[in-house]
């Protein structure tokens, strides 16, 4: 019998509730009974974005609501500042290049901590900037950036809206949309939202909403200005993921009954066991500043990373993620957003244990277990 433990960055694994609530027959979108799940799951999201205004929802992987970003808000031969320090940062580059905005880039090495003066410096030396890009966590390296930070500095720049990539950080730790002054607030249903993949989210200033009036790079599926305007009256613009809607429902719900900042308090009690669990191995963190959704961990000297993500998920049923791009093979990374508990973690750093062990490292078998229960004890 093969057990699995999906501990992966996205997917995540999917509470039973969302499961069967998804499995039930599907209703039909513009009957009634959909509008009523839209209704509940419009409030529930302006709850956990931390806004007072609608958080429109795609039918698209995280990507597509980036996208949308980049053309509901700028003009053909606008300018853009991207951080980038990762695959996803440079995802934001490529957005921008394939819409022909010019970007200027911050460029970190990858797991190195962001000076925000960095950006106030970018910022100063192009004023015509229209936008900062950047991560709350950069997923491929485990880095957490200073989103609050950033959005004080941008804040002040009535002519640059900040758009954050939230996919790995809403419902992860906070990112209040409104008080922190974000401008676009990017999300994925794939992640701490507990669902499949197949939503996107993009929770919107008002002075995004005041870019998007002028607006003119080319939209048609992702159209902001439509979205809104059938959501207000709870529909949608084209056919919904009916089914992951009705998912986003029950997980938005059992969020809400735990409470955002329980959440919080719970995946950062375990991203801390994990990473002192790794630490306890001899192993180091590779992010400077490491996020709690996903913990990125440098393999060993002379070991394989690959060779531990695949052992990991092979031999013992737990689905991590190895490293990507110029990470691969030097990292491997264990998650802790969504619906995760101390028991994955155990589950997770004893798996880690086995499989060093049978790659021919050394130390001492139980420590990293032991570690990460000291952590957890007090959760
Ligand atoms: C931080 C971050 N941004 C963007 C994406 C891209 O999202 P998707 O693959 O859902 O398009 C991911 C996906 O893993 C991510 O982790």
């Amino acid at each position: 019998m093969e057990k699995r433990y999906l501990l992966a960055p996205g997917p995540t694994a999917i509470p039973p509730e969302v499961l069967l609530k998804m499995a039930e027959p599907i209703i039909h979108h513009r009957n009634p009974l959909f509008e009523e799940v839209l209704e509940e799951v419009r409030e529930n999201l302006k709850y956990l974005f931390g806004s007072k205004n609608e958080v429109l929802i795609f039918a698209s992987s995280g990507t597509g609501a980036m996208e949308s970003a980049v053309t509901n808000t700028l003009s053909p031969g606008d300018k853009a500042i991207c951080i980038r320090s990762g695959k996803f940062g440079e995802r934001w580059a490529n957005i921008c290049k394939a819409y022909g905005v010019e970007t200027i880039n911050i460029d970190l090495p990858w797991g190195e901590e962001l000076d925000v003066a960095d950006v106030e410096k970018a910022l100063k030396g192009n004023p015509d900037c229209k936008a900062v890009y950047m991560q709350a966590t950069e997923t491929s390296t485990g880095a957490m950036f200073p989103v609050k930070e950033v959005a004080g500095i941008v804040k002040n720049y009535p002519d640059t809206i900040l758009v954050v990539d939230g996919i790995t950080g809403i419902g992860v730790f906070e990112l209040p949309q409104d008080e922190w002054h974000i401008d676009v607030l990017v999300g994925g249903s794939q992640k701490a939202l507990m669902l499949p993949p197949g939503l996107s989210f993009a929770g919107v200033s008002d002075k995004a909403w005041e870019f998007n009036k002028k607006s003119k790079l080319p939209k048609f599926y992702f159209n902001w200005a439509k979205e809104l305007t059938n959501l207000q009256k709870n529909q949608t613009n084209f056919t919904p993921a009916i089914s992951l809607i009705i998912g986003l429902r029950e997980s938005l719900k059992m969020i809400k009954a735990e409470g955002l900042e329980n959440v919080y308090r719970r995946i950062d009690g375990l991203a801390r066991a994990t990473r002192e669990g790794a630490k306890a191995l001899g192993l180091k963190i590779f992010a400077k500043n490491p996020s709690p959704a996903v913990t990125a961990i440098c393999a060993p000297e002379g070991i394989d990373g690959q060779a531990i993500y695949k052992t990991l998920w092979k031999k013992y049923g737990v689905t991590g993620a190895g490293g990507q791009d110029q990470l691969k093979g030097k990292i491997f990374r264990i998650a802790t957003l969504g619906y995760a508990d101390k028991y994955d973690v155990i589950t997770a750093i004893s798996a880690l244990e086995f499989t060093l062990r049978d790659l021919g490292y050394k130390f001492e078998m139980g420590a990293g277990v032991a570690k990460a229960v000291d952590v957890l004890k007090d959760m």
